[in-house]
């Protein structure tokens, strides 16, 4: 059972779906020039920049009363008056209206600063191995609340830092494309300062509710024996537990303590108390010991048992009540939960029936574990990262020649589910 409170959301980030990647003055980000699938880039991607009203006009028709977006960093910096140092930005200006659009058709907006898109110029400083960037997020949460605060119903400071850690700086499958593997480990650690400097900021400018986007995943064992055990232990502390103790319980999990830059205080700062705690979650990953010569340890072992998605992803709803659970037993202080990720990608079919199994059974599964609100990725089909437009995760088939929006039958399945 949901109560009227029960938030029925959409997710979707500003690099992936507003294009007008040199509009208002934005500046370039880490992204921009990254490799992606057939060289693909999203220098107009979904052109939600230009197309919000339209966009706006769709959440309305799909009944959601929250909808997930972020706000692109590389495009506010790029609009601060030029030496300012000042809490505006011109770059803010199509925050604002989108706010205002969203809460003329009755939907709570729900801001992202950061879903991955670095400036360029951070990146060139350092980006998330250096320290200093932690202060330049917060400076950014600064300037955004500042205009956004008084309307802006949930802040949410860094998407996912597992996946910019994992594959941006440890594998180099994701901008900045650095395979540092275990060195990779000091950009969590300023992620998740940053996370802790831009709640402050963000309160300190007023915003009342702030939370997280964590992905978490339920690390499982391949076998009974110890070394499987041992391998998936390893892999649950970089993966889920690297952001979520330091987070609820301001400390890092033993395995991964002295390979971090942690300072004096940062553990304090890191662990502010948060209004919700969102959870991304797609799947669930099996782990079994390192083969020899693997330097990392444990080794990926593909789930069979499960139909897969578009992806090749394993469709597993149990495992979302599984990976909450998880949560409230180690953290029995967890604040209210939501699902601020969920969804699969299929290749094109207007008749996604696949997609409404999907999120049939995930949003029972979020429900059932008491989570406070379900936010589907996504309501376009949009730009998937290194994989570009070839994985489609919308409930809006987008035609990228014409720009055309046309509905899914995944958005007439969840029109009325959320009516119901
Ligand atoms: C999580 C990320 O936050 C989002 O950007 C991405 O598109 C989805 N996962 C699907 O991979």
């Amino acid at each position: 059972m949901t109560g009227p409170d029960f938030l029925w959301g959409v997710s979707t980030s500003a690099f992936q779906i507003e294009g007008g990647f040199d509009e208002d003055g934005r500046l370039p980000s880490v992204w921009d020039e990254f490799p992606s699938f057939e060289g693909q880039t999203a220098r107009v991607a979904c052109d939600h920049r230009n197309r919000h009203a339209e966009d706006v006009a769709l959440l309305r028709e799909l009944g959601v009363n929250a909808y997930r977006f972020s706000l692109s960093w590389p495009r506010v910096e790029g609009g601060r008056a030029a030496g300012s140092g000042s809490a505006a930005s011109s770059g803010l200006d199509f925050y604002d209206r989108l706010v205002d659009d969203l809460l003329d058709a009755g939907i709570a907006p729900v801001a992202t600063l950061y879903h991955w898109d670095t400036p360029a110029h951070v990146e060139e400083a350092g980006g998330w191995l250096a320290r200093d960037t932690a202060h330049r997020l917060a400076d950014y949460a600064a300037t955004a609340a500042a205009r956004l605060a008084d309307r802006v119903a949930m802040w949410i400071p860094v998407n996912e830092p597992a996946i910019v850690t994992l594959l941006g700086y440890a594998t180099g499958q994701h901008a900045p494309g650095k395979a540092l593997l275990f060195d990779a480990l000091p950009a969590a650690h300023h992620l998740n300062l940053g996370h802790g400097l831009a709640v402050q900021a963000l309160r300190a400018a007023g915003a009342t509710s702030v939370g997280t986007a964590n992905n978490h995943t339920p690390a499982w064992a391949a076998t009974g024996s110890a070394e499987d055990a041992a391998a998936a232990s390893a892999y649950a502390d970089l993966h889920n537990w690297l952001y979520a103790d330091p987070v609820l319980a301001g400390r890092y999990p033993e395995s991964l303590v002295d390979l971090l830059p942690v300072e004096d205080g940062d553990l304090a700062t890191i662990a502010q108390p948060l209004d919700f705690y969102g959870v991304n979650y797609y799947n669930p990953t099996r782990l079994s010991a390192p083969s020899p010569g693997n330097p990392l340890p444990f080794d990926l072992v593909p789930i069979t048992e499960h139909p897969v998605t578009g992806f090749g992803w394993p469709v597993v709803p149990a495992g979302l009540g599984e990976m909450i659970g998880a949560l409230r037993t180690r953290h029995p202080n967890l604040p209210p939960v939501h699902v601020t990720e969920s969804g699969c990608s299929y290749p094109h079919s207007l008749d996604d029936t696949e997609r409404v199994d999907y999120l049939a059974a995930h949003s029972e599964a979020a429900i059932a574990a008491g989570a406070k609100g379900y936010f589907v990725w996504s309501v376009l089909d949009n730009f998937e990262w290194d994989s570009g437009y070839s994985q489609r995760f919308g409930l809006v088939h987008v035609d990228y020649a014409t720009q055309r929006r046309t509905p899914r039958a995944s958005f007439r399945w969840y029109r009325d589910r959320i009516r119901r």
